[in-house]
């Protein structure tokens, strides 16, 4: 697996104000939003083109244009929708499917409730989307379910990630042949008792679209 922490000043600077206990829900989500577009260039840099033959004002050349199948981007619900813009801004012609997860509070394990992805997903690029990895155990179950159907090439993006999680998922994904990278504004210190990054930033979803239950 390749982890890739993107270290950039102005990744830095948003991922700040959104910690920040005092930034409402308006502001973190357009902070999420300007935040996934950065991470999404990094996380971006191995998708697939195809040389492409056209013809300049001035002239014809050879340029890339993404290739087919196009890649498929999957938020995890309910957080990772607020990823999902952010993402479509540099990938607009990608497709979107969706995977409902959510944790046990008290176990930790990851369950799916919903999904809406192809059945067949041979030979496409995935790009999931979960803020927060946290345990890792959503993800790797996320991970699973796209390889299970054929994807072939998974790429997570993550607001945080935690040590633990990101040991966890190695160790999950061991025996896995298909290549898997996780891109992330920073490594935090660990999680707490209640599976909690620390520092983190607190519950995503909630603080994306308010407390649901
Ligand atoms: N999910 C969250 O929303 N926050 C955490 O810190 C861990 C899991």
């Amino acid at each position: 697996m390749r982890l890739h922490v993107v270290n950039h000043p102005l990744v830095s600077h948003k991922l700040t104000v959104l910690r920040d206990e005092d930034t409402d829900s308006p502001t973190f989500r357009r902070l999420t939003d300007e935040l996934v577009t950065l991470l999404a260039y990094e996380a971006t840099r191995e998708v697939r083109v195809d040389p492409r033959e056209i013809t300049t004002p001035v002239g014809p050349t050879t340029g890339v244009y993404l290739a087919q199948p196009r890649p498929m981007v999957v938020p995890i619900l309910r957080a990772g929708l607020g990823m999902l813009d952010g993402m479509m801004r540099l990938l607009p012609t990608a497709e979107v499917g969706f995977l409902g997860m959510v944790r046990n509070e008290e176990t930790l394990a990851a369950s799916t409730y919903a999904e809406r992805l192809p059945e067949d997903l041979s030979g496409r690029q995935c790009y999931i989307l979960d803020p927060m990895l946290a345990t890792g155990g959503t993800l790797a179950a996320a991970i699973r379910f796209l390889t299970d159907r054929g994807a072939d090439d998974i790429t997570a993006i993550c607001l945080l990630a935690a040590p633990e999680g990101v040991a966890n998922l190695e160790a999950a994904l061991a025996d896995l042949a298909v290549p898997v990278a996780v891109v992330t504004a920073a490594m935090d210190e660990k999680l707490n008792d209640k599976g909690y990054i620390v520092p983190g930033l607190g519950d995503a979803g909630d603080r994306l679209y308010g407390v649901a239950h």
